[in-house]
């Protein structure tokens, strides 16, 4: 009788075990997270590269919010890949660039760069009168790192594949430095839109290339609506009140938005048929941000939707002569009333409401796979 009861009990804690160890493999939450992109998502790499374009982010405003000190970090304090990590139980992601010599990268780095695109820059370098790029670190420069970081990781297949199963892949935003460059010298909408399908085949083929190393679940966001970006706004002002919809965004900047989006979408979808055994997952930044834009008041955010917390006036709060941080800006009282920071990136609010659209929300489809295990 007892030795049976006793061998049920075994029976009864080996299954235990075996159902914890299942469910620990993919509800349970990620072991770490890598992520590539831009300015939304550089948590210090940039600062670490010099800065030469953007020096201003090494010093307060920037990062008064939460880390009351400046981090590299282009808002007044977390960003979207920070509130994941936050989701999840995860330290914030270190720039690559601050360890990539002695890090542990058990739990993840952060590869996104500043100013950087999902073209090389030789792409820009060949055109004539082409843009001054911020950073030379495009998307396959951090998918380099990625290679470097890896091998710290494991050594064989099957350790890569038990290592990266349990790893979140944050893909961008990546893409929309690669339109703001030609814009904001003056491309027209035709010039950039012709780029568009060069930029989503960079991407995707970086996705591949990761998905080649061993990721299996991706997050890759599409573009904001730019049209109602302070600087957008600002650059391309016009009396043309036809030029702008209800809400005070320029049309054709938010319609090249969606269209790149869409096309980013299209070739998310061939992936999906290449790679069955990944899970690739859209990130509709768009929508999650133009909320802001058609319900302020429900997150907190003024009626001045449009207005930068942090620049050096004109009717966006966005000067390009005294952007945010130089001689001549000046820092609004509560950066959590505005969803724009400093007219080209968003506050820790907006991004927090990003994070949580994507999370729990709507705006991930298919959605993620972890359910997360803190409230952000
Ligand atoms: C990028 O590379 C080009 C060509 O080598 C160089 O002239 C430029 O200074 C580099 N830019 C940055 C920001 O490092
Ligand atoms: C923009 O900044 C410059 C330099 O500080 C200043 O002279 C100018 O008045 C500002 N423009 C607006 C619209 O505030």
């Amino acid at each position: 009788m007892v030795s049976s009861s006793i061998r049920t009990m075994k029976i009864v804690v080996l299954v235990v075990v075996v159902l914890l160890k299942a469910v620990s493999a993919n509800s349970l939450g990620y072991d770490s997270i890598f992520s590539f992109g831009d300015s939304l998502a550089d948590t210090g790499n940039f600062l670490r590269t010099g800065a030469l374009a953007f020096p201003v982010i090494e010093r307060l405003p920037y990062g008064e919010t939460f880390f009351h000190h400046a981090t590299g970090r282009c808002s007044d304090g977390r960003l979207v890949v920070d509130f994941f990590a936050d989701a999840y139980g995860l330290p914030y992601l270190k720039p690559y660039l601050a360890v990539a010599r002695d890090g542990n990268f058990q739990h993840g780095v952060n590869f996104a760069v500043a100013g950087a695109t999902a073209l090389d820059p030789e792409f820009f370098y060949h055109q004539k009168l082409g843009p001054i790029l911020w950073t030379n670190d495009s998307l396959s420069v951090q998918l380099g790192w990625f290679k470097k970081v890896k091998s710290t990781l494991c050594s064989t297949p099957q350790e890569c594949k038990n290592f990266f199963k349990k790893s979140l892949f944050l893909v961008g935003e990546i893409g929309g430095n690669d339109y703001n460059y030609p814009f904001f010298i003056g491309g027209t909408i035709k010039q950039v839109k012709a780029t568009v399908p060069v930029v989503v085949e960079a991407i995707a083929a970086t996705i591949s290339a990761l998905i080649d190393e061993g990721a299996v679940e991706l997050v890759v966001p599409g573009n904001f609506p730019i049209g109602c970006s302070a600087v957008y706004l600002t650059l391309f002002e016009t009396p043309n009140k036809a030029a702008y919809d209800e809400h005070g965004c320029l049309k054709v900047y938010n319609a090249f938005a969606k269209y790149h989006n869409a096309q980013l979408r299209l070739g998310l979808e061939k992936l999906r048929q290449k790679y069955p055994q990944a899970k690739i997952i859209y990130a509709d930044y768009y929508g999650a941000a133009k909320r802001f834009v058609h319900s302020p008041k429900h997150y907190g955010f003024s009626k001045d939707r449009l207005v930068a917390c942090c620049g050096g006036g004109g009717p966006y709060n966005f000067n390009n002569s005294a952007r945010c941080g130089h001689t001549g800006s000046t820092t609004c009282t509560s950066p959590s009333a505005h969803a724009n920071w400093d007219g080209i990136h968003l506050t820790e609010a907006a991004y927090r409401y990003v994070a949580m659209g994507l999370i729990n929300g709507p705006f991930s489809s298919p959605s993620l796979s972890c359910p997360p295990i803190k409230k952000i």
